[in-house]
């Protein structure tokens, strides 16, 4: 039985993808032309609470981090639109209040954790309490990347095949990895220039080097799955660092070219190469932006801090929150 109730209060992690989602092949849905992969950053994201507003309001009322949002934004015209799927009728008004514990500046996606967070909110507050894979097919409509934000630890987004995107939804992998560690190297905090939805449609419409990406994705995802299951680290950081990299050729042969690194970026990657050729194993992975996520184990630790002392370092499967309202 739904039972709608007087609020919905839900967390979600960001999360950083190892096997990238690059590529629409429905904008309306957010379907994706390949299936990703990805890793959520536990104590890291968007929690959000959603009531319904009094009658008579005209408008939704979004707060963020405290601070009431004027309507006519960006970000709540987006947060709005994602609203209008659920409104009881059509007069329905919503009252968002939402906090990224992100540093905003730390350049990851909140996007992701907000949708999803959103999602899970509205699922507690009309009493759906539907499962994960549905929630994360909802969360998707606000962000592609959303749906992976549903769950903690590694987490497989399946592209699907049907054009209502039945099939497109995400599923958490039962692999758990104590030791692995995020770092986060902050190079740049401006926002990026181009949207990632812009940023997708260019290169695919434009790059000829995008037509191989998707065999790309295929093969880098099976070799991702394997080596998770197999607990091989080696083989997990190079093929993600390898498909970011993938990504990045590909934007980079768009018309006009998508270039989101800054001299920082390339800066980070040479060191990531010279540790590891040091002997410290670690690898780097970039999104649509110049700021570079590293991955290694918690006994490399120090030896990367020793190379990079300003990241920020998050154990995914260390520090679940105890709030956390992720589907299992
Ligand atoms: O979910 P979106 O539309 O913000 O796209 C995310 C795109 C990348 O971050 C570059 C890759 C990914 O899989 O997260």
């Amino acid at each position: 039985a739904r039972a709608e109730q007087p609020e919905g209060r839900a967390f979600a992690p960001v999360n950083i993808a190892l096997c990238k989602y690059w590529g629409k092949r429905e904008e309306e849905l957010n379907l994706p032309q390949c299936s990703s992969l990805s890793i959520s950053l536990g104590p890291l994201g968007t929690e959000t609470v959603v009531r319904r507003a009094d009658a008579g309001a005209t408008e939704d009322r979004v707060e963020l981090n405290g601070a009431c949002v004027d309507a006519s934004t960006p970000f709540a015209r987006r947060l709005c639109a994602f609203l209008d799927l659920f409104r009881p009728d059509p007069g329905a008004r919503f009252e968002v209040s939402t906090k990224n514990n992100v540093p905003t500046a730390a350049g990851l996606a909140s996007s992701a954790s907000g949708f999803a967070a959103l999602t899970l909110a509205l699922d507690r507050l009309f009493g759906w309490k539907l499962a994960g894979p549905p929630l994360s097919q909802l969360a998707r409509l606000g962000s592609g990347s959303a749906a992976r934000s549903v769950y903690d630890g590694f987490v497989l987004w399946h592209a699907g095949r049907d054009p209502g995107g039945a099939d497109c939804l995400a599923e958490r992998l039962p692999e758990v990895w104590p030791e692995l560690r995020v770092g986060i190297l902050t190079v740049c905090a401006e926002a990026k220039e181009t949207g990632s939805t812009g940023g997708m449609n260019r290169t695919a419409a434009t790059s000829v080097l995008f037509r191989e990406w998707a065999e790309r994705c295929r093969v880098d995802l099976q070799l991702l799955r394997d080596a998770i299951r197999a607990g091989d680290f080696t083989r997990f950081g190079a093929t993600a660092e390898a498909n970011a990299m993938s990504m990045h050729a590909t934007m980079l042969d768009a018309r006009p070219p998508l270039l989101y690194w800054r001299a920082e970026t390339v800066a980070a990657l040479h060191g990531v190469r010279e540790l590891r050729d040091a002997g410290t194993e670690v690898y780097a992975t970039i999104d649509a932006g110049p700021n570079v996520k590293l991955l290694f184990r918690e006994r490399d630790e120090a030896g990367v801090r020793g190379r990079f002392p300003d990241m920020d370092v998050i154990a995914p499967f260390r520090q679940p929150r105890n709030d956390s309202c992720s589907p299992r």
